[in-house]
């Protein structure tokens, strides 16, 4: 009998492919997914930690499941509640303490043993209770190794980890506590997995890795390859005409790496690259390795590889000791850079972070204020970057349907959400081809356009 899997994802795209995998895993086991935690059979949080509201909203989650668990259990059936990700990395044993009703807590590296710790967990113990599951190992190869032979489903863009966890120890950050320090998948392993994907369809691959292009795997003559020579690989697959990674930090952006733009056809114009702030001051209380002009020299050169590139960005608002000044830097440089996308928060103070105890903390209102005032211009600068493509034909993956009956949806080269009207054509016949468009309608979010006469 079919059992019904149910997992919310919250935070990045790192998570996104954590649960597509943890599908994968529970596939054999008889579990399918389901898009409502309602009488599901399996539930599980797939967790991040990067800032407090996040962390704090998997608490709520928890309460409202625990009730349709207990519906569940009064109708005689079995509900397992699992939390996994960076929440459960950081706080597992609080989640424990503080949540009875759940029943596993799991660290980003040890899904691979979800169907052996539902088993468990569904073993009933001598006292009629069930048993109750911690683990949050760190090692990450062994996960890797059991997730490469599951099958892959049929989708024309996919996420490929390449890396996992970060050494750089940014000082507002979770990350190198949660997904532990770096680590690079070998050059064989990550190519077996590639041809997977391009059998299945796969036209557009995202590279995934904390610090991606920190990437540094061991290749079959059993070399060092860093990104540029993954990338040069993985675009000779046949099928993959868009290669995408994320997310890049500035200190390992290198050359070789920028030139893979001009240079590779399949590497799309698109970087996401955090500068987090423009101000030196902060930048160095953050300990982010790299200033604000050694940050703008990596765009100079990479406009001048590849002219068109899309940029985006994450940035930090509030860090401890942020002055009227500092703040005014970072304006300056998104007014010097112009993103065509950005995300942006308030500094939130994680446990265990330098960044946590520093004693000049700011305002929450100043934050709010700053973060409103840095929005306005990311959003400013989005519209008009949208707008910058009206009257242009480009190269559209149509990945789902529309919004309509007659539109479908895709992705631009420059990563902009594209709504395509489609009169003489339906969904099926177009996914998975990238379609020309002309492009009508700008905006703030997405873009609007037909499919290009006479092709
Ligand atoms: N507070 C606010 N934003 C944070 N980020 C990471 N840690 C914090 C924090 N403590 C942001 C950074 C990072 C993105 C993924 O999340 O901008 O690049
Ligand atoms: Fe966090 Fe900094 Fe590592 Fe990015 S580079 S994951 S912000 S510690």
């Amino acid at each position: 009998m079919t059992k019904k899997l149910f997992i919310k994802t919250y935070g990045c795209q790192m998570n996104v492919y954590d649960t597509e995998r943890m599908i994968d895993v529970m596939a054999p086991e008889g579990y399918e997914e389901t898009d409502t935690p309602e009488g599901a059979d399996l539930v599980v949080l797939n967790t991040c930690h990067i800032r407090e509201k996040a962390a704090e909203k998997v608490y709520s989650d928890i309460g409202r499941i625990r009730k349709m668990k207990e519906e569940k259990k009064q109708s005689g059936e079995e509900m397992v509640l699992a939390v996994g990700g960076c929440v459960a990395q950081a706080e597992g044993a609080e989640i424990m303490k503080r949540a009875p009703s759940v029943d596993m807590v799991f660290g980003p590296q040890t899904y691979h043993n979800l169907p052996k710790m539902v088993q468990k967990s569904l073993s009933l113990k001598s006292d009629g209770e069930k048993s109750r599951i911690l683990d949050t190992d760190l090692a990450v190869d062994e996960k890797f190794n059991q997730l490469s032979k599951k099958d892959v489903k049929k989708k024309p863009t996919a996420f490929l980890t390449v890396q996992e966890g970060c050494d750089k120890f940014c000082t507002f950050c979770v990350v190198p506590y949660t997904r532990g320090s770096e680590f690079s998948r070998s050059v064989d392993d990550i190519l077996k997995d590639a041809e997977k994907l391009a059998n299945a369809g796969v036209v557009e691959v995202t590279l995934l890795g904390q610090n991606v292009n920190a990437f540094h795997g061991i290749s079959p003559s059993g070399q060092e390859w860093g990104l540029p020579q993954l990338i040069c690989e993985l675009a000779k697959i046949e099928g993959f005409e868009r290669i995408r990674y994320t997310t890049s930090h500035p200190h390992d952006m290198t050359d070789e790496l920028l030139a893979v733009h001009r240079d590779v056809k399949e590497c799309m114009p698109y970087l996401h690259l955090p500068v987090q702030a423009g101000s030196d001051k902060i930048l160095k209380a953050m300990n982010r390795t790299h200033d604000s002009a050694s940050y703008m020299e990596i765009i100079r050169k990479l406009r001048e590889y590849r002219p068109d590139i899309a940029l985006s960005g994450d940035f930090i608002v509030g860090f401890p000791g942020e002055t009227d000044e500092d703040f005014e830097q970072t304006m300056e440089l998104v007014r010097t850079v112009k993103y065509a996308q950005a995300y942006s928060f308030k500094y939130s103070p994680r446990p265990g972070t330098p960044a946590s105890v520093m004693d000049n903390q700011i305002e929450e209102q100043v934050k709010s204020e700053r973060l409103s005032r840095l929005q306005a211009l990311l959003k400013e600068q989005q519209t008009e970057f949208n707008n910058s493509v009206i009257g242009k034909t480009l190269p559209v993956l149509v990945e789902a349907p529309g919004k309509t009956d007659n539109s479908v949806f895709g992705r631009s080269p420059y990563m902009q959400a594209v709504q395509i009207s489609i009169d003489n054509a339906g969904f099926d016949d177009l996914q998975g081809k990238i379609v020309d468009v002309l492009i009508k309608e700008g905006g703030p979010f997405n873009i609007q356009g037909i499919l290009a006469p006479g092709k």
